[in-house]
């Protein structure tokens, strides 16, 4: 696929083998998620990595479309969901930007960890708008280093050069909110579990 997919391969054993950084807000975020469940929902996740976070949800609603552009990544991710005999997470190699998903068909996008890897947030957000259903809810989190880490827009581009980190975008907590808003979204639901960590928003699509 890309550089980035590349980047991803090789570092999806490790990455599957690294603890949450804070279990505790994870298992927050995830029962957060869990009160906008109906066990009839049709889920879309971009970005899903090794699939920790479909596998656990994967109870609670009808299926999952896990994608990811990494296949190492995938492949990870479906080891698991066969070892805990999980058949309602369908597993796909696609990047948000040629995703192909029916308009108005998904009940719930889910992108977490990867909002700032992309090179257009905003084309993405515009993408998952128009997925969603009228109603239709967008959970992210997302790590927003514009408000405490500013000086990474200076060195992350030499440790991406050196094939170190991947593309990473540097923005703050209100232009994320600002770019989820202006692509016609409403903040539901917003929390963060302290300074510098990654933001968790549930931003909903208007019924008509
Ligand atoms: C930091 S990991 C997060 C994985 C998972 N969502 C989690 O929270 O553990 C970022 C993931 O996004 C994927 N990714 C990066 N760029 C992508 C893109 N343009 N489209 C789809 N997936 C992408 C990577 O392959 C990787 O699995």
């Amino acid at each position: 696929m890309s550089s980035s997919s590349s980047f991803w391969d090789n570092w999806a054993e490790r990455y599957s083998k690294k603890p949450v950084a804070d279990e505790a807000s994870y298992q927050t975020k995830l029962r957060q998620t869990r009160e906008y469940f109906k066990p009839d929902m049709e889920v879309l996740e971009i970005g899903c990595g090794t699939g920790s976070t479909a596998l656990a949800h994967a109870p609670f609603v009808k299926h999952i479309r896990a994608t990811d552009i990494s296949k190492d990544m995938l492949a990870i991710a479906h080891k698991k969901a066969t070892a805990a005999n999980i058949n309602n997470v369908t597993f796909e190699q696609s990047s948000v930007e040629t995703l192909e998903a029916t308009n108005e068909s998904i009940d719930m996008v889910m992108a977490h960890s990867i909002l700032h890897l992309l090179e257009n947030k905003e084309a993405a957000i515009a993408k998952i708008h128009t997925t969603l259903k009228p109603g239709g809810v967008f959970v992210s989190s997302t790590a927003c280093l514009g408000d405490t880490m500013k000086f990474f827009k200076y060195i992350g581009p030499v440790g991406k050069f050196f094939g170190l980190i991947p593309l990473v975008k540097v923005f703050t907590v209100n232009e994320l909110v600002t770019s989820l808003t202006s692509g016609g979204f409403v903040i539901d639901h917003q929390w963060q579990p302290g300074k510098g960590k990654s933001v968790f928003i549930v931003a909903k699509k208007p019924a008509e």
